[in-house]
């Protein structure tokens, strides 16, 4: 199944263009998702250097750069409507800067304070403009109650607020601090507060399986999952190629090098189903 009909995807790409989020009008269906949780659960039960813990140094927080390691999800970062997805959305050839799980375990999975992901890529890595798209694959049922992602529709066309002057850019392990709960570079509460006054706010709820796409100067955030549910979401940041990082220093799990474009290919274990829920509030 192909997002075959052309105005279909312009008319995602002007949401997308005008909001900084879109849902997209497909799910992987549910043999797709039970495949790639069992992947990941597996990853994440090995201690290994792209996993990353909550506070409590054992509840698994995050788990970076799986396709490099695993079938599956390399297979995911190459589906064909995906990767058309992200040109469509940028405009040219991509390649896969990004992938992570975020856990957000019951009860245990932390917050993600208000930031905006071009903020890391451009401070840490030298991206030159926020020409990269994050698609969102829900593993889990999401609601209000475990942790959705929440985003201020429009403020990705702001530019970056709120940058610290104090990010040490030499710490080799200063990366550790762009995955966990205290993260370097925020937009403060009342900014976000204020944005959302203005903007409006959007909870990316929907079954497992959803997709959507944010754009990597959307203030987004989430709060602690403080329900029996888990909410793992599945994220892959897809670069335009002509907007490679300048100067990455960061682990390659976390970004990567090769800016070369991806080539789509098909594997019949990944399918996506039409999905037409009007999911987000
Ligand atoms: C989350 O998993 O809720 C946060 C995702 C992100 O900040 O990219
Ligand atoms: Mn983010």
């Amino acid at each position: 199944m192909a997002f075959a009909v052309e105005p279909a995807v312009s008319d995602l790409k002007s949401d997308y263009d005008r909001e900084g989020w879109c849902k997209i009008p497909h799910r992987f269906d549910d043999d797709t998702i039970g495949l790639l949780r069992e992947r990941i659960d597996s990853i994440c039960s090995r201690r290994r250097p792209e996993v990353v813990y909550e506070k409590d140094g054992e509840t698994v927080r995050a788990v970076h750069g799986c396709h490099a390691f695993d079938d599956v999800c390399a297979a995911l970062v190459r589906h064909p409507q995906l990767v058309s997805l992200a040109e469509a959305l940028l405009g040219g050839p991509v390649y896969v800067y990004q992938f992570k799980v975020n856990l957000k375990q019951a009860h245990e999975g932390a917050a993600w304070p208000w930031h905006q992901d071009f903020a890391f890529w451009s401070e840490e890595d030298g991206m030159p403009r926020p020409d990269a798209v994050n698609i969102a694959v829900s593993l889990d049922d999401v609601h209000e109650d475990n942790g959705p992602l929440v985003v201020i529709p429009g403020s990705h066309t702001l530019g970056l607020l709120d940058l610290p002057a104090m990010a040490d850019k030499d710490d080799r392990n200063g990366w550790k601090q762009h995955v966990s709960a205290d993260l370097t570079y925020t937009v403060t509460g009342s900014r976000a507060e204020s944005l959302a006054r203005e903007h409006g706010k959007v909870l990316i709820t929907g079954r497992a399986g959803s997709l959507h796409a944010f754009h990597p100067s959307i203030v987004h955030s989430s709060s602690n999952n403080l329900s029996a549910d888990r909410r793992a979401l599945l994220l892959i940041t897809y670069n335009a190629v002509a907007n490679a990082p300048a100067h990455p220093m960061r682990p390659k799990f976390l970004v990567e090098r090769d800016a070369t474009a991806t080539t789509p290919s098909s594997d019949g274990r990944l399918r996506l189903v039409p999905d037409a829920s009007p999911s987000d509030s």
